[in-house]
């Protein structure tokens, strides 16, 4: 087909796609210019969430003082928790009823941005907690109406949580990572400004800017659109709509943006245009899996993360064991892309040149070996955990890891070949040590 073979028809498989853009503020100074976007989005009154440590850092100064400069009333929220739970949901949520607000900012992380975007929701329509959650765990029943204006300003790059509809949290009775998912949770604008990362630490910024390649290339070598089963009807289609030619464009400038900036990034910290660029591919491949949606990687993540012993992250404000999102999701990748190397090898060949590999004259068949390589030589410089063993795992921990991610079933759906149990295991396999 004229968008290219990857996309050609198939039998019972989608015929269409659909694009949801977030409307972006990008670059230096824009932070300064919310206060005149709150009144443009019709704010007088606004809630301002934040953590309790960005609370003390530069941005949030920026920010109160643009909004109360422009003569809007602000309410400030500073208990934001850092891995959101349904009971931080809950108190963020009391709070914006009290608060009599007309518009919400958030100043943050993916945590404070989804908590902002919860707090809203369940302010203008309350219900129960699970009422709005993801099926199986909750009825995720679709959201009323629309909600209040919500301007998105983050303060780190990677969870592209101000181009989604998603808010992720733990339900603590279920020991359970889940969310809501639905488009009028996406922020009315994000501003991202990229002064805001200059306080992120560089082992953060390496982790993020992983983070960062994941959603594009797991985007770029989805399931195409075209290869999903067809809707029943013309329905809204899902957030994970499988590699399409719109995420295809985003995916691929994110990758080169993360190839060519992501070593500088972590070696000069001071350096604002080498962050600049990391921010704006955070951006794009946000769009791009807003659309697309991830797969491999990031369901093998959750059971990385979930099943962490003792290891704990230099560079991050804790001292509990932990897997950061953007480690639990690298130290799989490469192993991923040897196996799914051969379905797609002209994108993962794409990929490995976009982040600097010579790629010519390989073969269609080492297309995945050859990413691998390339990835791997990156999380090296970068001073990223060899795999697995890295982060505290041992070869007999496989079993728990596939069970823990096997159903993952929503995002195994999305790779580009099917997935059995033994693939998953022979992948975790694989992933134990890279160097
Ligand atoms: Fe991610």
């Amino acid at each position: 087909m004229a968008l290219g073979p990857y996309f050609s028809p198939s039998p019972d498989g989608d015929h269409a796609f659909t694009v949801e853009a977030p409307k972006i503020k990008f670059g230096v100074g824009s932070l300064d210019e919310i206060g005149v976007d709150a009144k443009a989005l019709g704010m007088s009154r606004v809630a301002l969430f934040t953590d309790p440590v960005v609370a003390k850092l530069e941005p949030m100064e920026i920010a109160k003082r643009a909004l109360i400069g422009a003569g809007l009333d602000v309410v400030i929220y500073d208990e934001v928790e850092v891995e959101p739970t349904d009971r931080s949901f809950k108190a963020a949520t009391l709070f914006a009823e009290e608060a009599g607000v007309d518009g919400y900012v958030s100043v943050g992380g993916g945590s404070t941005i989804d908590t902002a975007k919860a707090a809203n929701l369940y302010a203008t329509y309350p219900a129960d907690l699970l009422d709005y959650v993801n099926a199986p765990i909750g009825a995720a029943k679709p959201v009323p109406g629309p909600l209040k204006p919500h301007i998105a300003c983050p303060t780190t790059f990677g969870t592209a949580s101000e181009c989604t509809g998603i808010a992720i949290f733990d339900l603590l009775e279920m020991e359970a990572k889940t969310g809501i998912a639905n488009a009028r949770l996406r922020p009315d604008l994000g501003v991202l400004d990229p002064r805001s990362l200059m306080s992120l630490p560089a082992p953060i910024v390496a982790a993020n800017g992983f983070d960062v390649f994941t959603h594009a290339i797991e985007s770029l070598t989805a399931r195409p659109y075209s290869h999903r089963p067809r809707p029943d009807h013309a329905a809204p289609r899902p957030l994970s709509q499988g590699a399409n030619p719109y995420s295809d464009m985003a995916c691929s400038e994110a990758i080169r943006l993360v190839g060519a900036n992501l070593i500088r990034a972590v070696e000069e910290p001071d350096e604002l245009s080498a962050r600049e660029p990391l921010m704006f591919a955070g951006m794009l491949a946000g769009i791009g899996f807003g659309n697309a949606g991830c797969h491999m990687p990031h369901a093998m993540s959750y059971a990385v993360a979930g099943l962490v012993r003792d290891y704990v992250p230099a560079g991050w404000e804790t001292d509990e064991p932990m897997v950061p999102h953007g480690i639990s999701v690298i130290v799989n990748a490469p192993a991923v892309f040897r196996f799914t190397g051969p379905h797609c090898a002209d994108r993962h060949l794409k990929a490995a040149e976009l982040m600097g590999a010579d790629v010519r004259n390989v073969p269609g068949e080492r297309a995945g070996d050859v990413l691998a390589t390339q990835v791997i030589d990156m999380m090296r410089r970068t001073g990223m955990p060899n795999g697995l063993s890295g982060v505290g795992y041992v070869k007999s921990d496989l079993d728990n890891l596939t069970d823990k991610a096997f159903p993952q079933k929503r995002l195994l759906d999305n790779a580009p070949c099917a997935v059995s149990r033994d693939d998953l295991k022979g992948i975790f396999a694989d992933a134990l040590s890279y160097w």
